[in-house]
């Protein structure tokens, strides 16, 4: 029996259908609408990777599974730890590619949240630093870590201001390297009402999407929104925020 090797047709034709769907208005709303309601239940609070908290939309978390997998970062770096899950996310991935190392920022790690992480079995890839991530020492820190290394991805899930992430932006994009991944966490800030039974410090029209949109004008060339990964996402914290150096 010959059997059709259909491998290339299969993606082809998900990657059509994304795309087809994020052009769709009825899908779009109802995106919108439950994405806006399930967070009023606190929705991206509710998930753990390995037994710690992980702050994420489990689109956002299988969609950056992909990446790692493809792009095989040598070093990941993220600004944001909050309670370790994500951190862990990126470390055991790290450990199913057999290589690799995560370094994280956060400017306040909670003795009970660092003691958790740095005493899990798959935290040894993972380097901590407290401090603000825009801060000239830890960027100095960063400096060091990153050095010589071939592959570099960044995400960016710290202060969700738009003044902080444009700032983290500009600070983070020399580490990018070619064809490796920026994320910007948090984009669906712009995208639905303000988090009343949240109060934050950023809201619609301050805040990661409005950041990368700046960052992007001012730019050009630097980056490549990856359509596909934007266009596939449904009830994601960070749809748009998928950015590939070129
Ligand atoms: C959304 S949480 C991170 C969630 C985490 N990445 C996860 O997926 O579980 C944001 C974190 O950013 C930290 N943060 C706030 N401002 C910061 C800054 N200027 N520099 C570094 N971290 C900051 C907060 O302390 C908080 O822990």
């Amino acid at each position: 029996m010959i059997v059709f090797d259909d491998r290339e047709e299969f993606s082809e034709s998900g990657r059509a259908k994304a795309m087809e769907m994020a052009a769709d208005p009825e899908v779009r709303q109802l995106d919108r609408d439950i994405t806006a309601a399930s967070d009023r239940h606190g929705y991206s609070y509710m998930w753990e990777w390995l037994g710690l908290p992980i702050i994420q939309m489990p689109t956002d978390v299988v969609l950056a599974q992909e990446i790692i997998w493809r792009t095989k970062p040598d070093v990941i770096i993220e600004t944001g730890v909050a309670r370790g899950g994500s951190v862990l996310f990126y470390s055991s991935m790290m450990r199913l590619l057999g290589r690799g190392s995560v370094v994280a920022i956060d400017i306040e790690i909670r003795p009970h949240n660092r003691e958790a992480i740095e005493s899990h079995e798959f935290a040894d890839r993972v380097t901590l630093i407290e401090g603000s991530s825009v801060d000239p020492m830890v960027l100095g820190q960063v400096d060091e870590i990153v050095a010589g290394k071939e592959r570099v991805m960044v995400v960016l899930d710290s202060d969700h201001t738009h003044e902080h992430v444009l700032d983290e932006l500009r600070a983070y994009t020399k580490y990018v390297t070619p064809g490796q991944f920026m994320i910007v966490a948090d984009t669906v800030v712009e995208d639905i009402p303000v988090q009343d039974h949240r109060p934050r410090r950023w809201g619609p029209g301050n805040n990661p999407k409005t950041a990368v949109h700046q960052y992007l004008q001012e730019n050009p060339g630097v980056y490549d929104v990856d359509e596909f990964c934007n266009s596939k996402l449904l009830m994601s914290s960070s749809r748009g925020g998928y950015l590939q150096k070129r």
